[in-house]
């Protein structure tokens, strides 16, 4: 896939895009694209932009669904709290969400009080995490989750091998993963425009059996892996439980069962 071109049209923010291009290695381009998908810095927000099918899709921690999720959350009792374990518990996990994507997932964790260290390989997808993190990180509803969250532009596969060469202490207590299929759900997938568009941008996740065992081998607690409701689970390990909700499906694998001696 060719690389994603940053436009910045604001003579304000110039330095900003200069500084987005240099950091997750976009080219930056002096006209704004006609076709395909490009990135776009305007005055508020970084955005991936396309012309037709579908609208400005970006991250955001502050407004919108996340505000939403914010004031009326449903705590540790929402289907992705009781994945990694929040329910009932008295410490909080570390967190690594392998598969950080727009970082709704993260958000919630973090909002929840988890320390979250989000992974993202693809270059768009992580600048677009950066800066909506250094938007959430000076608003003061916000500031507080976004210091919960750490970005690391990283292949999670490769940064979950070294962390699990670590001590037990230091390494992820729970991975998350939810990486996109070939088959996911047409329905959903057509709600969700930002998905839609990185299966444009980004392309399907072929190497999820590889990052479920880096995942495994790297986590001291449980590894969740979030799919479709109908969805098939990841190749190779079988989950040791399955959490169903209503549109989307958690399995688990739950390390003390896979690795005993762990
Ligand atoms: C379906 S999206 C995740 C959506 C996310 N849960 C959210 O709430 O926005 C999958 C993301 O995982 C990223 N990804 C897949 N495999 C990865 C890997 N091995 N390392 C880092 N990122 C990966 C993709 O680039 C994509 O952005």
């Amino acid at each position: 896939m060719s690389p994603t071109p940053l436009y910045c049209a604001e003579p304000a923010r110039r330095d900003t895009a200069h500084r987005l291009a240099e950091r997750f290695a976009l080219p930056l381009v002096r006209q704004q694209p006609t076709e395909g998908y490009w990135l776009e810095l305007g005055p508020e927000r970084l955005e991936l932009r396309t012309n037709g099918k579908h609208g400005a899709v970006y991250a955001e921690f502050v407004e919108g669904a996340a505000r939403h999720r914010r004031e009326q959350g449903g705590g540790r009792g929402q289907p992705v709290a009781k994945a990694i374990g929040l329910k009932g518990a008295k410490e909080l996990p570390r967190v690594v969400d392998a598969t950080a994507g727009l970082g709704g997932d993260s958000f919630v964790l973090a909002s929840l009080g988890c320390e979250v260290t989000l992974l993202e390989r693809s270059p768009v997808a992580a600048a677009l995490l950066f800066d909506a993190l250094e938007r959430a990180s000076v608003d003061l509803d916000t500031m507080d989750i976004a210091r919960r969250m750490t970005l690391v532009h990283a292949d999670a596969i490769q940064w979950l091998a070294a962390q699990a060469e670590r001590p037990e202490a230091e390494r992820p207590q729970v991975v998350f993963v939810d990486p996109m299929f070939p088959d996911t759900d047409k329905k959903s997938a057509a709600a969700k425009k930002g998905m839609q568009a990185f299966q444009q941008v980004i392309g399907d996740d072929l190497d999820s059996a590889a990052l479920l065992a880096a995942a495994i081998a790297a986590a001291t607690v449980r590894v969740v892996v979030k799919r479709p409701q109908r969805g098939p689970a990841i190749e190779g390990v079988k989950p040791s439980a399955v959490l169903e909700g209503k549109s989307t499906r958690f399995d688990l694998y739950v390390i003390k069962a896979l690795r005993p001696q762990a």
